[in-house]
């Protein structure tokens, strides 16, 4: 008789070296963790190439990003970058934020990004994450999220839409192509059942 394999519990790791090797072998098959360069191969070698010279400076880089500044002035921004993790590496989200101001610099699309490598797709993980993700939120303070997806990722607007989202606007973002149609959402933090 068939045995099924129990249900591995989701959650989110803060990326480290032990861990760094699931993320190491998304690049490895093409996976991007950048959803705009979905497809750039010369991009995602790079990234694997920088990965594999030095391990400890590329999780250093990626996790400095969170401490970069952006914009001119106080206060920073701030990103939390997170893997989604089912016992294996299945993507990756952050938490884009300026303590106490909902305000984010024009090159930041929305406080969250997402993806989710092709081969866990369409298990629930985005949706799960999100919900996590807004937990964290909540526990950083922020009373409101804007979250962005492009007009014809329904996938992403499920996602969405499954933690609460609320459509406020339509139209362009200035992180991206002025062709490029986007949906905001607002999320609000610890509201997701
Ligand atoms: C968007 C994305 C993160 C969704 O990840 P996921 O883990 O497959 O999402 P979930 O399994 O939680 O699915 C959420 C919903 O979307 C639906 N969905 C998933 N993939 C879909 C697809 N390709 N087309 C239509 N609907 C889809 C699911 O059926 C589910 O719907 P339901 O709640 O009605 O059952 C993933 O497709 C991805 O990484 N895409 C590329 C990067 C990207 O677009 N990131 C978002 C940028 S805003």
């Amino acid at each position: 008789m068939e045995i099924q394999q129990a249900r591995r519990p989701r959650h989110l790791l803060p990326p480290d070296l032990e861990n760094l090797s699931g993320f190491e072998a998304a690049l490895a098959a093409g996976w991007s963790p950048d959803p705009r360069r979905a497809g750039d191969q010369a991009y995602v070698r790079g990234e694997l190439q920088r990965l594999r010279q030095d391990r400890s400076r590329f999780l250093d880089d990626l996790i400095a990003d969170g401490r970069r500044r952006a914009g001119s002035g106080p206060p920073p921004l701030t990103i939390r970058l997170f893997w989604i993790w089912d016992g294996e590496f299945c993507g990756s989200i952050s938490l884009r934020f300026r303590a106490c101001n909902e305000e984010l610099p024009p090159e930041v699309s929305g406080h969250v990004g997402y993806s989710v490598v092709p081969w866990k797709q369409r298990n629930g993980h985005a949706t799960n994450a999100l919900s996590l993700l807004l937990a964290v939120a909540a526990k950083e303070g922020l009373d409101r999220l804007t979250v962005l997806c492009n007009e014809d990722n329904d996938a992403s607007r499920r996602v969405i839409e499954r933690n609460g989202g609320e459509l406020f606007m339509r139209g362009p973002h200035p992180s991206d192509r002025p062709d490029q149609i986007k949906l905001y959402f607002w999320l609000k933090p610890g509201a997701a059942g």
